[in-house]
């Protein structure tokens, strides 16, 4: 299958390059130089590529910097709205499979058992209902849109892992005290793992609405003791605390373990988020250096 990826940069779309790479299948991504938000662009560019069109188009592209999105909701809305929307309608057009992503932040975290697909979106930041926009925008365009909700993202670039890396390394020089966020539960998502997903629902013709994540679920203060422990900072305390404590400018849920259900049924590989975390430091993306 010939592929296009919008947001080839980010971690998803470096994931997605690299896993097409491996298989052979063609593959052509643009990250900010191809405006996501300019459906003519995309059109421009999609019918400029040897051989014309794609078959399958994913947008890896979003704005995911969930406090930037509070401080601005025009950008954020014409990210992880408007362009899918605007994608969605050309993918239609053209009978190009669209693939688009979407995030655990469009539940409100208030339940209390993994969240299925069918369950209703509550957001409360502005990311989440960006993202929730765009989804029902997405699905309202492109009857054939495979939609894929995943959680807690970890690949090459900006991320979490990075950043508590970045901070142990501070620590164990002296430099202040590790503190991190207990009461909020998710599910861990390498970035690889997300792209072979993607790519085995692709290839088994699924359409509508998946959740992927790595199997298990934690908080961010065990993600970060697991980091720890496997980087060679055992030693290194780290405190549990809030996420009020943080105060910061966008709400998270509390609760937003996604059900993987229907993901399985459909074949899907999974494997529990230490594994995958594992893997992630043994490669060249969890050796890069620590995002300050
Ligand atoms: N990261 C997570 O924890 C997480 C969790 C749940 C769901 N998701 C979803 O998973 C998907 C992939 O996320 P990710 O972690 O791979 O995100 P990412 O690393 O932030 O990558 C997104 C990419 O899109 C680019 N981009 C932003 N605005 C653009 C525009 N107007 N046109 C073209 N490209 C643009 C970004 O460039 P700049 O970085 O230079 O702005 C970045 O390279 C997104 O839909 C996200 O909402 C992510």
């Amino acid at each position: 299958m010939r592929w296009f990826v919008t947001g080839s940069e980010g971690q998803l779309g470096t994931a997605l390059r690299r896993r097409l790479g491996e298989l052979g299948e063609p593959c052509w991504g643009r990250d900010l130089e191809l405006d996501v938000a300019d459906p003519e662009a995309v059109a421009d560019e999609l019918a400029s590529l040897p051989g014309g069109p794609p078959e399958v188009l994913v947008n890896a592209a979003a704005f995911t910097q969930v406090d930037r999105c509070e401080q601005e909701p025009e950008l954020a809305a014409r990210i992880n709205a408007l362009a899918p929307a605007g994608l969605a309608r050309l993918c239609s057009e053209r009978g190009i499979r669209f693939v688009h992503i979407s995030t655990d932040y469009v539940f409100d975290g208030e339940g209390e058992k993994p969240y299925r697909e069918e369950d209703p979106p509550a957001p409360r930041s502005v990311y989440g209902h960006t993202k929730w926009q765009g989804e029902r925008a997405a699905m309202a365009e492109c009857s054939e849109l495979l939609l894929v909700r995943t959680s807690w993202v970890f690949g090459r670039g900006r991320n979490f892992i990075a950043a508590i890396l970045g901070q142990a390394e501070r620590v164990a020089a002296g430099e202040g005290a590790l503190r991190v966020v207990d009461d909020q539960r998710g599910r861990p998502t390498y970035a690889q793992d997300l792209a072979e997903a993607i790519r085995v629902l692709v290839a088994g013709g699924h359409r509508g609405l998946f959740h992927f994540a790595n199997d298990g679920e934690a908080s961010w203060w065990d993600l970060a003791r697991a980091v720890l422990d496997r980087s060679g900072y055992g030693g290194l305390e780290i405190e549990r605390i809030a996420t009020l404590a943080l105060d910061l400018p966008a709400p998270r849920p509390r609760y937003s373990v996604l059900d993987l259900g229907k993901a399985r049924k459909a074949g899907v590989p999974m494997r529990p988020w230490q594994e995958a975390l594992e893997a992630y430091l043994a490669s060249e993306d969890g050796s890069a250096v620590p995002v300050p």
